[in-house]
């Protein structure tokens, strides 16, 4: 279904079922020999969304062909190395002094529960009412407790979502942490912009963000491999699902995130996605069909 400007969703619909599946690599790749990353909580809490072919694919129940193999290998690897990139981004905040962190976009993201945060620090995680509200019931029927103090922000990152942080707490006198994982393709171009202004606005000097930027078919590349890996299921409403990248993108020219960070005050540094892999031991793959992911860029920035 298209998207619409004041479109909401669960974790098992729409933009909501896209953490789900990035949740089903986390599990993967956590599960990998000498594994880049380690989430516990992404298989329990694929588990919880209950999405049969998700659920099949992290309990290793499914027999996938050779396209939806390979589909799931890369983005098991693209998960992990991703995944690693904004845990490296959020231990070196900490490392730095930094006791505020707020997760934008949070879906199933267990860095709350997993990372260790120094004494004192405090991690907002925002997203909509249904996904935050589904993640804090499965994590308190796992049990699991938070590593540092876990303040949740519902709400939707195209409305007012600076008071709504406020009003948890959230001190833009002090220097901030923020990612924007897996976010900026899922707003509308003018949203970007006003999200990256309201992040400006909200930071002290010395705060930091990291985000990732994916130009050009980027989109449409992503639908492509994304209806291999989910072939078994696209168009079937039977196991309740409804996922469709080529629909759930905003189309449109943006403004480039780097660009748009350095003019707002924002000292940058990039890397290129295979820089990035090669910075942690894994190789991007060379095939002529993901060129538009290969020119993602990975994105740190301070606030002099
Ligand atoms: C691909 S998932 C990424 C989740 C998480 N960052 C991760 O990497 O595991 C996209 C997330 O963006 C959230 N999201 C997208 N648009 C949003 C909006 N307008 N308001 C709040 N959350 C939004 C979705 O609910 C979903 O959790």
């Amino acid at each position: 279904m298209a998207r619409t400007d004041d479109d909401s969703w669960d974790l098992a619909s729409s933009v909501g079922a896209t953490a789900t599946m990035v949740a089903v690599a986390r599990a993967l790749a956590s599960r990998e020999p000498q594994p880049l990353i380690s989430d516990p909580y992404a298989a329990p809490l694929v588990r919880a969304v209950g999405i049969d072919y998700f659920t099949r694919l992290v309990d290793g129940d499914m027999a996938v062909d050779e396209a939806a193999a390979s589909g799931v290998r890369l983005l098991t690897d693209a998960m992990a190395v991703r995944t690693r990139f904004f845990d490296d981004f959020f231990r070196d905040a900490g490392a730095a002094g930094i006791r505020q962190a707020v997760i934008l976009a949070a879906g199933l993201d267990a860095r709350a529960y997993r990372l260790p945060w120094p004494a004192g620090t405090v991690v907002y995680e925002v997203d909509q009412p249904q996904v935050v509200a589904a993640k804090s019931a499965a994590m308190a029927e796992l049990g699991a407790t938070p590593t540092a103090e876990r303040r949740t922000v519902a709400v939707d990152l195209r409305d007012d979502w600076p008071q709504a942080l406020r009003d948890a707490g959230f001190d833009a006198s002090s220097p901030s942490a923020w990612s924007v994982e897996g976010l900026l393709m899922y707003l509308p171009p003018d949203a970007q912009d006003r999200l990256f202004d309201h992040i400006t606005e909200l930071s002290a000097p010395g705060s930091r963000v990291s985000t990732e930027f994916h130009g050009g078919d980027f989109g449409a590349t992503l639908a492509a491999r994304a209806k291999e890996i989910t072939g078994a299921w696209q168009g079937s409403r039977s196991e309740g699902v409804d996922l469709d990248f080529s629909q759930l993108f905003y189309p449109g020219e943006r403004n480039h995130a780097v660009d748009y960070l350095d003019e707002h005050g924002w000292r940058v540094s990039t890397r290129g996605r295979p820089e990035l892999f090669a910075d942690y031991g894994k190789v991007f793959p060379t095939e002529m069909a993901l060129a538009p992911l290969r020119d993602s860029v990975a994105i740190t920035a301070i606030r002099d």
